[in-house]
């Protein structure tokens, strides 16, 4: 198992730009997990399933291969060996993936394809659940958090329409592994704060906990 750093909160609170520059900083793998939930969402309306479409989303999470390619110090999963990087922020997309991330059953799968790359890659993972769930024991968590208006505003100036409000909800809501503050995360309201201010705070926690960097050698 290699060191994994976990990096959780709400919809475009700034957590994939700050991960990638703490990747490219450290030389370490870059996760954003949402791109997993939003590929299997987008492969699943592909095969025209919807989250209420209970045996046939069945079938397609038995059948469902992810797997990953690393593109520079990026992950990227394929579904059935198709890559979803065109489609991840589609409108439909945008509207399905927090109520297939409800059910148990998708989580389930997902979370088998994430903790896999821990046992590949020293990770900086972003998400809903890093902390809570996927890597429990990491010491490295963190929480970003910025004021609503202050994330519409991020996502509006990446040309993105997104339903950040709707999902918040959703995903912070739902039973399984909702959106939460990890027990021991370093949590930082970015709202006033500048993207190098964050990812500044982040590296100075890291060297606080000691952060050690480990590369596969065998
Ligand atoms: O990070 P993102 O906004 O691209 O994530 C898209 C959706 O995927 C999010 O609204 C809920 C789901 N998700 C999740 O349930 N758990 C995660 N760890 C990451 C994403």
């Amino acid at each position: 198992m290699f060191p994994v750093i976990a990096i959780d909160g709400p919809a475009a609170s700034g957590k994939s730009t700050v991960a990638q520059k703490i990747a490219a900083h450290l030389g370490i793998t870059f996760v954003s997990s949402g791109e997993l939930y939003r590929a299997v969402t987008w492969a699943a309306l592909k095969a025209d399933i919807l989250p209420e479409n209970g045996e046939k989303l069945d079938a397609f999470l038995r059948s469902a291969q992810i797997s990953t390619q690393k593109l520079g110090d990026k992950v990227i999963f394929l579904i059935h060996g198709e890559g979803a990087t065109q489609h991840l922020y589609d409108l439909e997309v945008n509207k399905n993936v927090s109520l297939f991330s409800q059910l148990p059953k998708f989580r389930a799968v997902l979370l088998e394809a994430l903790r896999d790359l821990g046992n590949r890659f020293s990770l900086i993972m972003e998400g809903r659940d890093i902390g809570s769930v996927v890597f429990p024991a990491t010491p490295y968590k963190f929480y970003l958090d910025a004021s609503e208006k202050e994330r519409e505003r991020r996502r509006a100036a990446q040309g993105i329409a997104d339903t950040i409000t709707d999902r918040d909800q959703l995903d912070s809501t739902r039973k399984v592994a909702p959106l939460k503050i990890p027990p021991g995360a370093c949590t930082l309201n970015t709202t006033e704060m500048s993207l190098d201010e964050v990812v500044r705070k982040v590296l100075e926690e890291l060297k606080n906990k000691h952060f050690v960097i480990q590369h596969f050698t065998a």
